[in-house]
């Protein structure tokens, strides 16, 4: 497996394998990776000749406050998972490489992007928008594989790239989960024992209530006793929402079909993210 830090570098191989006729993959990570992660890249691999996956904490999509310097890095353990995994080069660009002095540019998305995340942690999708669009372009991938686990920024990505006419194709994945339903993610390194113990029952309400929906309980209903049953088990509730899959417009009342169940939720100062398809039927 290569590894770059360096654009020289980068360009000198995705050019070599384009100019071979080699068909390109990207996995853009934040590193600390997990089996969720090395199911993305098993997809890159299954969909392209070449995988690129770059590991790059972007400082752009955290706020003043959040927890970039707590954000926990393994960039020795990412690289022995990613040559097990197959990857072909590990892209490691350094702040300084990714946004060079007078870096001045940025991807503002919106739609998708306004409400729920974009909402609670205001300039994060710009963040997101931005960096992914320069790796798309760094690596000139034909096709980039996202993970479902993070369904607005699956949503806001498809949006921007549609919107720029970007030329790639954007795969999503399934959430892959812990033996108890939590969906796995980096920060769950962070969650003090008891925490761990009971963050589970998020993914557990959450399966209760696509259920209820399924089963033509009224959705304003079903969702205030999700989330004061939430709250009773000690999660501090961000948001928990029924939407519009693509959209993440909020899912008009009355209306049967297929909708997104989204929630945010924390547990001392982790913040849990989950989401699932819903039938609604109305
Ligand atoms: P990160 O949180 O490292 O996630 C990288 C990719 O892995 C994202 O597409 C995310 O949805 C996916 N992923 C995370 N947990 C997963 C799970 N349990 N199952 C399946 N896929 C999972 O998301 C980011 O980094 C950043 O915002 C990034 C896109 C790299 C831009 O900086």
């Amino acid at each position: 497996m290569r590894i770059e830090r360096e654009l020289e570098g980068l360009r000198a191989a995705t050019g070599a394998w384009r100019a071979a006729g080699r068909r390109i993959a990207l996995v853009p990570t934040m590193g600390a990776l997990h089996a969720g992660h090395l199911a993305l890249v098993a997809e890159a691999r299954r969909r392209a000749d070449a995988v690129v996956t770059s590991i790059f904490v972007n400082p752009l999509q955290f706020l003043p406050g959040e927890d970039l310097d707590r954000y926990p890095r393994d960039e020795a353990g990412d690289l022995a998972k990613l040559r097990e995994a197959g990857c072909d080069l590990a892209w490691l660009p350094t702040p300084a490489v990714m946004y060079p002095p007078g870096a001045a540019t940025v991807i503002e998305p919106a739609g998708p992007a306004e409400g729920w995340e974009g909402a609670e942690r205001p300039g994060h999708f710009r963040g997101v928008a931005t960096v992914c669009t320069k790796l798309f372009m760094m690596t000139r991938a034909d096709v980039a594989v996202f993970g479902e686990k993070d369904w607005q920024q699956l949503q806001v990505i498809r949006r921007v790239v549609a919107d720029l006419h970007l030329p790639l194709e954007i795969v999503g994945l399934p959430t892959v989960r812990d033996t108890d339903g939590l969906a796995l993610s980096s920060r769950n390194q962070r969650l003090a024992p008891e925490h761990r113990a009971r963050a589970a029952a998020l993914p557990r309400r959450l399966d209760a209530l696509a259920a209820a929906l399924a089963a033509g309980r009224p959705a304003g209903d079903a969702l205030a006793e999700a989330r004061a049953a939430l709250a009773a088990e000690g999660f501090g509730v961000d948001y928990l929402a029924l939407v519009v899959p693509e959209t993440l417009a909020p899912w008009p009342g009355g209306q049967t079909g297929e909708a997104r169940l989204i929630a945010a939720a924390r547990l001392g100062d982790v913040r849990l993210l989950d989401n699932i398809p819903a039938r609604v039927l109305a």
